[in-house]
This record gives structure tokens, C-alpha cells and sequence, in this order.
């Protein structure tokens, strides 16, 4: 049963889903929403929210953001949908993705529907390009499908039974959460000692190992940034042993990070790049996999392909959002609201709660609450009551992180000075109303 919608609401949501589609842990799945505009969404009862959620970056351009509106509402009068058929729209997009990637002639692209399949895609380009097993980091999610549930080595994904061989899941020790470190050392001090477990794997078992995914900062598990030492330590070491290392930025590529890679921004290049949900401007479901053409060409011809992927609605929608982060003021302004985010929600935080600490690059705000009190249970449930007082006072934010102790503000790029003001003002009153007598 939802809490946060109405009786009526609640009754016909169980009636016609199925259990695995209701999201009652997630406070910002209540209400019931029916309308946007910019970063502000509207419930069945008329009441406004500030979207700091973002679809996990699909809406980087906020609701109804009419540049979209109006390429969408002209292609479809045109031409909507092919199936896989020859038109110019999915030839001009493959181009600008390899452009904005850095792959230029040495690259080529395979389009998908859904993050998920993208990264399904990816899997079948390495291990037909070099045989093997392929590796995951502690805590990434890769998706919902059956191979990347398995993909996303996570306790949530340890409760699915199905077993997709030749994946390794490897410990949340090997990856670089250093707000909690899980092997106790400092940053920059440690010298990314986190790697090291992982590199005497990747040593031993070299030749038995087809690539590994990554995501360059955990997204859906609460947008944590490692120090990039430690992505530009695993390009290196993947190199030399030449197993393939694949980026996933279905939610960091095109815009979130403040860049269109965040790999490249951190200073290395994978052999494949997934994109996916920003590409679609929230309105058209679309996916990529870009990168090097003679590892996606492994994938023998007419193997992979999917009904509505890159049709001609949807690369007009996507070539318009890479003409808008390339030419409007977009990732200038996704950074700057991001760093106000980050320096004004920490003051207000830290009134409360010294012990709170900001992270984030680029477009968002990741408060870190693991330290607040003397438990974790206490530090963790004090985080979901005060992403639902949030949502009380019209904020939408998620709750999420390793440990379920950050709060994670994702701004659509367009998200103006007066709504940072309010979502400010807003998340001020939600921590004063979120009791703290359990944290001593
Ligand atoms: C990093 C990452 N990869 C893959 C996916 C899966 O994308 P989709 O839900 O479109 O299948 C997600 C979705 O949240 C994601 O955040």
C-alpha cells in the first residue's frame, strides 16, 4: 500500500500492478502526478512539487521544455516511426554521439530502446570481441533486465534467482566510496588502496576475463564520485592486461556531470560508452552504445536490433537535445546551480547536523548523512524521514547511497535561480520539522 496517496489512488494502483512495479520504499514515488512544467510537477490535487529527481537525468531539460515539445510535435506530423529501416536521423545522431564522445573515426554506434538493453549490448559486443567473463563494481546499477539485475552487484540484486553465468559480482570493498571508506583509509593518502584487491584479481585471472562495466560515479546508488586516480588507475591496468572497460553514463553522460562524458572529464576513455535516458529529453525512450568499431562490429550482422530503436521521432528528439547541450547555456548552467545547491544546502544541513557532508559534480547535490548519529540504523532512518518531510513541504528528492544515508538533489540543467530559492527554502523547512532526538 502506497502511503502517500489517497485510499481510491492506492486501491486501484494494487488492483492492476503487479507487486514488483509499486515503489512504496521510495518516498518520491507518492503522489500522483498529472502535469509539468520546468523543474515543478503537479499532483492530482493540484499541489506543486520542486523536481530534484529528475528521472535519474532523463529530464535534464526539466517538463515541457518547448524546444522538445516543438521537434517532437513537427517530426510526428512528418514521419514518427520505421522499423529499422534506412532514414537520415539515425546516420546524423550516430555522428554527433561519436563527435561529443571523442571516437570520432575510430568509433561506430549501436542504438537501443532502454539503458538495460544498452548495456545487454555492450555485453554481447565485448564477449563476442574477447572471450570471458565480465566484472561489475560493488554498488553499481546497470538496470532491471535479467542480465543487468545480475550485472548490478548489489544486495537487491543477490534477491533475484536467476543465475546469468560467467558474471562476477565483485565485494563494495573494490569500490571507491570514500565519504565511507570501506577499508578505513583517507583520501588522497590511501592512494586509492581500494584498487588493490580488484588489480590482483584482474592480474590472476587476465585471460579469463572479457571486460569490466563501471559506472564512473554510482547514480541510482546515491551519486558517489570515486577520485578519478582511481578510474584512470583501472583504465591503465585494463590496458595493459587488455581486457576491455566499458562506462556506463546511461545517468552521468550528456550533461549531469557538467560534461558529456564524465569518463573523459575524469581523464580516461572507455572502449564503449552507454548512453541512454538524457538522450531521449524525457519524452522517447532511447539508448546508445558508442565506442570503438572494431569491438562493436564483433556483434555479427543483424543480431541485434529492436523494434522502435532509433526511429525517426526519437533521433529528431535526441539530435535536438545534442544541439542544446551543445549550443544553449546548459551545462554552464547545470554546473552553476550544482555548486549553489551544494554550498547552500550544506549550510543550511550543517545547523542541524554538523556532522553532514556535501559531495556532487556538476548538476546535483549529494548530502551525506552516515555520520550524524551514533548507529547506522538511526543515521539511515533519520535520512528516509527527512526525504519524506521533504516531500511533505514539496520537494522531491531521493534517498538513496550504499547505505542508505544520502539525500541526492538532481536538478534539471534548466532549473533557474528562483526554484533553487525555493527548493532551498523548502529542503530549510523540512529539516527543521525532522525530529533528531533519535540520533544521540
Ligand atoms: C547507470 C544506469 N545504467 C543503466 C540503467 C538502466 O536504464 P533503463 O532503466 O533505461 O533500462 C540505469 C537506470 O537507472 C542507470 O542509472
Amino acid at each position: 500500500m502506497n502511503p502517500y496517496i489517497s485510499e481510491g489512488w492506492s486501491q486501484r494502483e494494487s488492483r492492476v500492478l503487479a507487486r514488483a512495479a509499486l515503489r512504496p520504499h521510495d518516498p518520491t514515488y507518492g503522489p500522483v502526478f498529472v502535469r509539468g512544467e520546468g523543474s515543478r510537477l503537479w499532483d492530482a490535487e493540484g499541489r506543486d512539487y520542486l523536481d530534484m529527481t529528475c528521472g535519474y537525468s532523463a529530464n535534464n531539460f526539466g517538463h515541457a521544455f518547448q524546444p522538445l515539445v516543438d521537434v517532437a510535435t513537427g517530426h510526428l506530423r512528418l514521419i514518427g516511426h520505421i522499423t529499422q529501416q534506412s532514414h537520415p536521423g539515425r546516420w546524423e545522431l550516430a555522428e554527433q554521439l561519436l563527435s561529443v564522445c571523442a571516437y570520432q573515426d575510430r568509433g561506430k554506434v549501436l542504438f537501443n530502446v532502454t539503458g538495460a538493453r544498452a548495456i545487454e549490448t555492450a555485453w554481447k559486443a565485448a564477449v563476442s570481441s574477447r572471450p570471458g567473463r565480465v566484472i561489475s563494481l560493488g554498488n553499481a546499477f546497470h538496470g532491471r533486465s535479467i542480465a543487468t539485475s545480475h550485472l548490478s552487484a548489489t544486495a537487491r540484486a543477490a534477491e533475484m534467482v536467476i543465475n546469468v553465468s560467467e558474471v562476477e559480482q565483485l565485494a563494495e570493498s573494490d569500490f571507491a566510496y570514500c565519504a565511507c571508506c570501506p577499508i578505513g583509509l583517507t583520501f588522497p593518502d590511501c592512494h586509492v588502496g581500494c584498487l588493490d584487491g580488484l588489480e590482483a584479481k584482474l592480474r590472476r585471472h587476465a585471460a579469463e576475463i572479457s571486460a569490466v562495466f563501471v559506472e564512473p560515479a554510482l547514480g541510482a546508488r546515491g551519486y558517489v564520485f570515486p577520485p578519478a586516480e582511481y578510474m584512470q588507475r583501472l583504465r591503465s591496468l585494463t590496458s595493459e592486461l587488455g581486457i576491455l572497460l566499458i562506462s556506463d553514463e546511461v545517468q552521468m553522460g550528456l550533461g549531469r556531470a557538467g560534461d558529456w562524458l564524465l569518463s573523459t572529464a575524469q581523464g580516461w576513455q572507455a572502449d564503449l560508452v552507454v548512453l541512454g535516458k538524457s538522450l531521449g529529453g524525457g519524452l522517447v525512450p532511447i539508448s546508445a552504445v558508442v565506442g570503438r568499431a572494431e569491438i562493436l562490429d564483433c556483434i555479427p550482422p543483424g543480431s541485434e536490433s529492436e523494434t522502435y530503436a532509433a526511429n525517426p521521432l526519437a533521433t529528431a528528439i535526441a539530435l535536438e537535445v545534442i544541439r542544446q547541450l551543445r549550443s544553449g547555456p546548459w551545462m554552464d548552467n547545470g554546473r552553476r546551480i550544482g555548486e549553489k545547491l551544494r554550498c547552500e544546502i550544506a549550510v543550511v544541513a550543517r545547523d542541524y547536523l554538523p556532522r553532514a557532508n556535501m559531495e556532487g559534480v556538476g548538476a546535483c547535490a549529494a548530502l551525506e548523512l552516515a555520520h550524524i548519529a551514533t548507529t547506522r540504523q538511526a543515521a539511515t532512518e533519520y535520512t528516509a524521514q527527512l526525504a519524506r518531510d521533504c516531500m511533505e513541504t514539496g520537494l522531491l528528492v531521493h534517498r538513496s547511497g550504499p547505505l542508505g544515508t544520502r539525500i541526492v538533489l538532481i536538478p534539471a540543467l534548466t532549473t533557474n535561480d528562483a526554484e533553487v530559492a525555493e527548493t532551498i527554502a523548502r529542503f530549510s523547512t523540512a529539516i527543521r520539522a525532522t525530529p533528531r532526538a533519535a540520533l544521540d
